[in-house]
């Protein structure tokens, strides 16, 4: 009988359960994308040793690949569920995190999410960006400043917030006043923004695809905690996608996207003054939020 010849170690154009990530790897052609070929590389190193460390089974690996089959047929053009894959499982803020170091006092980054909409209406400072008058009136106030307490005049501030129920206006198009609770602002020369809203509160994500299915099956909260969105831009700093979280919101531990940071959580204060409430033009009584918004120049 012919004996087939072995093949050693160091061939790895045929699959070997224990060098299983360097076939894959091996077989780039010469001209591969660096890049491609490096983070490629890492993924599958580290898929590989999961699978191998959890012994998957076959039938566990056929449900993981439904499961991003189902993930893939629930998108739409408004519907991204492998971004909100990538928010509970936490990936969405990692890569932000390690592409934003910014020193201490910056205010930092967060989630962006799915429900920022470009070009919403410009407001004087002062306005009111609740159009369904829903909820408990809020003035939120403060200054766009820099590392030094500076002003940094001019700085723009887009916002945008759930209304009272807990939907964004683009989720419910034929219920909400068209860009409801949702606006840019700019900051005056001495750095400082104020604007009418109402407090927001927690909301779920959106829970009806597979990503809720599978936040159920791991026993997880589906909520996010109450919290306004925020975009401030400004010539010549550092762009911030950020929060400011509400402190008595009981879902702050446990907010389905890993959004919440410590820096992030602001301090209410529920104003009983008639004169201040008729100043600020909001009914009485009213809740208060001073924040102000650290920007960094760009690197
Ligand atoms: C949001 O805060 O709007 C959000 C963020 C991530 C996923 C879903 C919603
Ligand atoms: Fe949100």
């Amino acid at each position: 009988m012919t004996e087939h010849p072995t093949r050693s170690d160091q061939d790895l154009a045929y699959f070997d359960e224990r060098r299983s990530a360097e076939v894959v790897a091996a077989r780039n052609g010469a001209a591969a994308d660096a890049r491609t070929a490096e983070v490629l590389g890492t993924l599958v190193r580290h898929l590989h040793a999961g699978i191998r460390e959890a012994a998957v089974t076959p039938e566990e690996w056929l449900a993981a690949i439904q499961f991003l089959t189902r993930t893939g047929q629930i998108c739409t053009d408004w519907r991204q569920e492998f971004i909100l894959l990538s928010d509970i499982l936490g990936v969405s803020m990692l890569v932000d995190a390690i592409n934003h170091h910014r020193p201490d006092g910056a205010t930092e980054n967060t989630v962006l999410g799915p429900f920022y909409v470009p070009d919403a209406p410009r407001y004087a400072s002062g306005e009111n960006i609740c159009l369904d008058g829903k909820g408990e009136p809020m003035l939120v106030r403060g200054r766009v400043i820099d590392g030094e307490g500076r002003p940094v005049p001019g700085a723009t501030l887009d916002v945008w917030a759930t209304n009272d129920d807990g939907f964004y206006d683009v989720q419910q198009q034929d219920v909400q006043p068209a860009n409801n609770l949702r606006g840019v602002f700019t900051a005056e020369a001495d750095g400082r923004y104020w604007f009418r809203t109402v407090k927001p509160r927690f909301y779920p994500i959106p829970d009806d695809g597979p990503v809720g299915e599978l936040l159920r099956a791991l026993d997880r909260s589906v909520n996010r905690p109450a919290h306004l969105h925020f975009i401030v831009t400004a010539p010549g700093y550092d762009r911030v996608v950020t929060h400011i979280f509400m402190p008595d919101c009981d879902y702050l531990p446990t907010d389905a996207v890993f959004g919440v940071k410590s820096s992030l959580i602001a301090q209410t204060e529920h104003v009983d003054d008639a004169a201040e409430a008729k100043r600020v033009g909001l009914p009485n009584p009213f809740w208060r939020v001073d924040w102000d918004f650290v920007l960094v120049p760009t690197a």
